[in-house]
């Protein structure tokens, strides 16, 4: 596929001797001859026969996998692994699910070869030039393939490779799954400020606007890529508004936030976001409901110097909660990953590249608790009067912000601390004798009532 192509052609073109393998089945005939007229490398061996590619690869051997994630993992794996040797070392790259890859990794141990699940990030341009590579798996097999990822690897701002063992077994790939529903979130709130921007402005002025944000701190990769979205004509008309308004999904981001779920992490705006293609893809219900509304359009004054307030506001928080979500998971699976680690390794190369990826691997240099961080904190609260003027700009209007207004009520209740879980307690001891705890006692001791349910 087109990530193995553009990683083998970047690995070319650090230096490295590179075998490329790719079935012959009759739709794929062309793949490896076409590949090496492309490549045109003398570095380059190409073959479509798997034993030929196993026999010419160094001991260790170190094979890069690049297949769609799912039943095609096992597939390959099931036709490669009695081709390997004790001691040969295979990466898979796809966007897997961190628990095929824990059972993978176990697998391959009773073969004594080394697996590692690596997350990649970055599309097909990363992925040539330089991608991020979020690794997961032992260390001796780590280091044996480092040199040969740090090569291809995006660099951060100190010129470090973009690439890390982030803990063992499914802790890279789970890391990448994170790194999704975060973008998923980002995604979503750059499609709710075109939302909420489309009634009163062009597109050639919503252009503007953003152009404005793409400097300073809420510049993004992603931003970037709206902006050229933006500007994309057809002939002599702007490609966008043709564009249907169903968004699809390939698995990460429902996975990060069954996560969230599984491990009671409130990475809100994930959810959301997934929730947000969900009501997408409703496109038949959603326009026979509105078909039925008054249709007076709707329409309010947006204060886009707010926006961007509440923009960043949303970024920062659907950031933190990833974090966390990457924090707790990593407990319980006893992964010990340097949160530190992720962001700096997430600073380029991938889809979340930022300044405030940049902002955030400051901080977590010095810290684990970014809501904590003195600048973060101090930047919500002064943001908060402005999302708050967003949303109603919103409610008038009738335009859907799902990740923005959870931000908010995100952040009303991490900022409440006296909040009305009490009832939820009484209402649990009141009819299923749950037992509650209380706050004029010990948090350990646990008690029961006789509630006055008849009134
Ligand atoms: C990346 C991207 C890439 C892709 C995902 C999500 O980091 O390079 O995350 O992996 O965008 O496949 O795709 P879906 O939106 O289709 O789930």
């Amino acid at each position: 596929g087109v990530m193995g192509k553009s990683l083998a052609l970047n690995a070319l073109d650090k230096g490295l001797s590179v075998s490329v393998y790719n079935r012959d089945t009759l739709a794929e005939k062309e793949v490896i001859p076409d590949f090496q007229t492309q490549a045109n490398h003398p570095a380059l061996q190409g073959f479509t026969n798997l034993e030929a590619f196993v026999n010419s690869l160094q001991k260790p051997r170190k094979i890069l996998l690049m297949v769609t994630a799912g039943n095609a993992v096992d597939g390959v794996l099931g036709n490669l692994t009695s081709l390997l040797s004790k001691g040969d070392i295979l990466m898979e790259g796809g966007n897997s699910y961190y628990r095929d890859t824990q059972r993978r990794e176990k697998h391959m141990q009773s073969k004594e070869v080394h697996y590692l699940g690596i997350g990649i990030s970055g599309g097909e341009a990363g992925a040539l030039n330089g991608p991020s590579l979020m690794a997961g798996g032992n260390m001796e097999a780590y280091e044996l393939v480092k040199p040969l990822l740090e090569k291809i690897a995006a660099k951060d701002t100190n010129l470090q490779p973009c690439v890390s063992l982030l803990g063992p077994n499914g802790a890279g790939h789970f890391v990448k799954t994170i790194h999704n529903g975060i973008e998923y979130a980002e995604m979503q709130l750059l499609a709710e400020v075109y939302a909420l921007l489309r009634p009163s402005l062009s597109q050639e002025e919503i252009y503007e606007v953003l152009l404005s944000w793409n400097e300073g701190p809420t510049s993004s990769f992603l931003l970037e890529t709206t902006l050229g979205i933006l500007q994309t004509k057809e002939e002599d008309a702007f490609l966008l508004p043709k564009v249907l308004d169903v968004a699809k999904s390939k698995g990460t981001g429902t996975w990060s936030g069954e996560a969230a779920l599984r491990y009671g992490v409130p990475a809100t705006l994930l959810i959301q976001a997934v929730m947000a293609r969900a009501v997408s893809n409703r496109k038949d219900l959603r326009v026979s409901l509105e078909e039925k509304l008054d249709d007076t359009p709707f329409e309010a004054t947006v204060d886009t110097e707010k926006l961007k307030m509440a923009y960043q506001f949303a970024r920062i928080l659907n950031h933190a909660q990833g974090m966390e979500l990457i924090s707790e998971t990593s407990k319980e699976e006893k992964w010990n990953i340097n949160l530190f680690e992720v962001t700096r390794v997430w600073s380029n190369g991938c889809i979340l590249r930022s300044q405030l990826i940049e902002e955030l691997t400051a901080i977590l240099q010095k810290q684990p608790s970014l809501l904590e961080a003195s600048k973060i904190y101090t930047s919500l609260v002064q943001w908060e009067g402005a999302v708050n003027e967003t949303l109603i700009a919103s409610m008038e209007q009738r335009t859907p912000l799902p990740c923005m207004s959870s931000a908010l009520q995100y952040w009303y209740g991490m900022t409440t601390a006296n909040s009305s879980a009490n009832l939820i307690q009484a209402q649990r001891d009141a009819f299923g004798a749950h037992t509650f705890q209380r706050n004029d006692r010990p948090s350990s001791d646990f008690f029961t009532s006789s509630w006055n349910l008849n009134g």
